[in-house]
């Protein structure tokens, strides 16, 4: 949610931290400040909104100094104006601190720390945290800004990121992790270093990356990085090479980055399946999943776990799995997952799929699949992430940085992903023969450039944008295996546009929905040529019976349809199993289409963050 930026060097530290929270941009915010310290001076520049607020402040008042921290801030606990945007100060002015999270006592804190005379300048949660490092810093820490934060956060309920700046050691930053608030990730450079909440804040000063774990603190230096715990036992990191490039995370000629992640995909879901297939003697291979032969067989349930449009996906998957590999499969919301006490038997797998890998219901159900010793995988796209570090075995999606708050290319390479799961399982199980299995391989190596076709359709889904654009609700059919497209393709509106958008397997629709239907509500039906197509028709059948407007997805070739839908938007001839990877992509392209028409802020809609680190 909250995107941090730090930096110790010698460089003049304003700026970087600037680019760096414009590539957290993506993220979400409310408001942005920046804290740098020079010659013994901290000082702040905070504004509320777009972070071109808070460059102009540093135009208008420059900054120097080469160690610094910045912020931008989804707000939680207070109003989002300036006295509550981050960096906050200790009242002693000796302390500085960012922070992503929620401190759960902060009233109890804020009560007692007002008891003894502090007095705070901020509605906010946070701030209890550098009145907190304050007092400790005079009692017991001797100063001392990492034993005082270490100190101060044994204090806090809650899961928490945090980085801290001290006016007395100006040459250090201190950052702590506490549970699922977000990461911490320490990126290495020559006589400077740097620390971030996301990878793509420093990826174009730094490849090598360190990412702190739950219950650790860093104190970073422009020479030295060194982690302990909490309880102050010094700790090895590992130090991560991340592959992505700072190019593949720019907007290049592209307008928003959605579309750009869009218009990605034919070459994301390569990056999903290169290496993972053997073409030649027709088998996958997922060595990262660490699952043996012999407990693929004993496997009698796996359980997906995701929010989201990654929940969609996992949608998706279920048919996978069950079709190939034979094994049931549930699919539940990772925000609901640990409130229903779930049945995890020994033979259970339980998968979580997560873009970001840090969301935190989805962490949450990782937990509680955890205590219970289900096996545990993950899907991830963000190397390193939390979801990818407690999983014992994971599927990374390979599809680059995805900047645009609204999901495209994970959601894609995540169907890629289960489906070459679901392969592996059946491989591994016998449920397949290897001939099938052949077949199927085919279809992977097909599915790239069918999608790369898919995209053609641009033009025809803008020109019914501009038809459409003014609409205020939209209903978003499909069934089988591309009812979950459905679903994604009304989040995937509503997200962007502001238009309430529903999805309904479409034989749910005669059950309620049908009664919203009339000239103003167009119905978006995914109509392609596979097994439930008759029955797709006889829904279109209905809404048209009923007054209503159709937007056909639709197979190439197929002509009657355009006599029974009011528009249609044709995609390429494709094998059932991979169609929703195809049909998702006009859905994609018409939310797009339709937001930009509404002059809507695509890339960092309202309300929305990327990383949903709050419960
Ligand atoms: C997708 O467009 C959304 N922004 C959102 O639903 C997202 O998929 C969800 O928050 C899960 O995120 P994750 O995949 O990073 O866990």
């Amino acid at each position: 949610m909250c995107g941090i930026v730090g930096y110790v060097g010698d460089q003049k530290a304003a700026p970087i931290i600037l680019d760096g929270l414009g590539r957290l941009e993506y993220r979400g915010y409310d408001s942005a400040g920046v804290a740098i310290i020079h010659d013994d001076r901290i000082q702040i520049r905070r504004d509320v909104g777009k972070l071109s607020n808070l460059r102009k402040r540093v135009v208008d008042a420059p900054l120097t100094g080469s160690v610094g921290i910045g912020h931008t801030r989804w707000a939680t606990h207070g109003a989002p104006v300036e006295q509550n945007a981050h960096p906050h100060v200790s009242m002693d002015g000796e302390f500085v601190v960012v922070h992503n999270g929620i401190v759960e006592n902060y009233r109890e804190l804020r009560d007692e720390l007002t008891a003894e005379g502090v007095h705070f300048s901020s509605d906010t949660d946070t701030e209890v945290i550098v009145q907190l490092i304050s007092r400790f810093a005079r009692n017991g820490a001797n100063g001392d800004v990492t034993e005082a934060t270490r100190r101060a956060v044994q204090h806090l309920r809650g899961a928490h990121a945090i980085v801290v700046m001290s006016r007395t050691q100006p040459d250090r930053l201190v950052a702590v992790r506490i549970g699922n608030a977000g990461g911490i990730t320490v990126g290495l450079g020559e006589s400077e270093n740097f620390i971030a909440s996301d990878i793509p804040a420093i990826i174009e000063q730094t490849r090598r990356m360190i990412f702190l774990e739950d219950g650790q603190a860093a104190t970073i230096q422009s020479d030295q990085v060194s982690i302990q715990t909490l309880q102050g036992r010094p700790v090895t990191p590992t130090v991560h090479q991340i592959p992505w490039d700072a190019v593949s995370a720019a907007k290049g000629e592209y307008q928003h980055f959605m579309l750009k992640e869009i218009f990605d995909q034919p070459r994301s879901i390569t990056d999903t399946i290169r290496g993972r297939v053997d073409f030649e003697h027709g088998r996958v291979l997922l060595p990262d999943l660490n699952l043996s032969g012999e407990t693929a067989k004993m496997l009698s349930r796996l359980v997906i776990v995701a929010c989201g449009t990654s929940y969609y996906s996992g949608l998706v998957g279920k048919f996978f799995i069950e079709q190939l590999a034979k094994l049931p499969v549930e699919v539940d919301y990772g925000s609901e997952f640990r409130y229903r006490d779930p049945l995890l038997g020994e033979n259970t797998a339980v998968l979580a799929i997560t873009q970001s890998g840090e969301t935190v219901d989805t962490l949450a159900a990782m937990e509680t699949a955890q205590k219970k010793k289900a096996l545990l995988w993950s899907i991830v796209n963000a190397i390193g992430s939390q979801a990818m570090r407690v999983a014992t075995g994971y599927i990374t999606m390979n599809a680059g940085p995805e900047i645009g708050v609204a999901s495209t290319k994970a959601f894609t390479a995540s169907i890629v992903d289960q489906y070459l799961l679901a392969l592996y399982l059946a491989q591994e199980r016998s449920t397949i023969s290897h001939g099938e299995l052949s077949a199927h391989l085919q279809h992977l190596a097909q599915l790239p450039d069918l999608v790369g076709h898919a995209l053609e359709s641009y033009s025809q889904v803008q020109a019914l944008a501009a038809h459409f654009h003014n609409r205020r609700d939209f209903l978003f059919l499909g069934r089988g295996i591309n009812y979950p497209v459905a679903l994604e393709g009304a989040l995937k509106l509503k997200e962007i546009s502001y238009i309430h958008a529903e999805g309904y397997p479409a034989g749910e629709m005669k059950h309620g929905p049908i009664a919203l239907i009339d000239e103003n509500m167009p119905v978006v039906a995914i109509t392609t040529k596979h097994t439930v197509y008759d029955k797709m028709i006889s829904q279109i059948e209905q809404v048209k019976a009923r007054g209503g407007v159709v937007i056909a997805i639709a197979t190439e070739g197929d002509l009657a349809i355009a006599r029974k839908a009011d528009h249609v938007i044709y995609v390429p001839t494709s094998p059932e199993i991979i169609s929703p990877v195809i049909n998702v992509i006009p859905l994609q392209l018409l939310a797009y289409a339709i937001a930009v028409r509404r002059g809507a802020d695509v890339d960092q809609p309202r309300n929305l963050a990327k990383s949903v680190t709050v419960e």
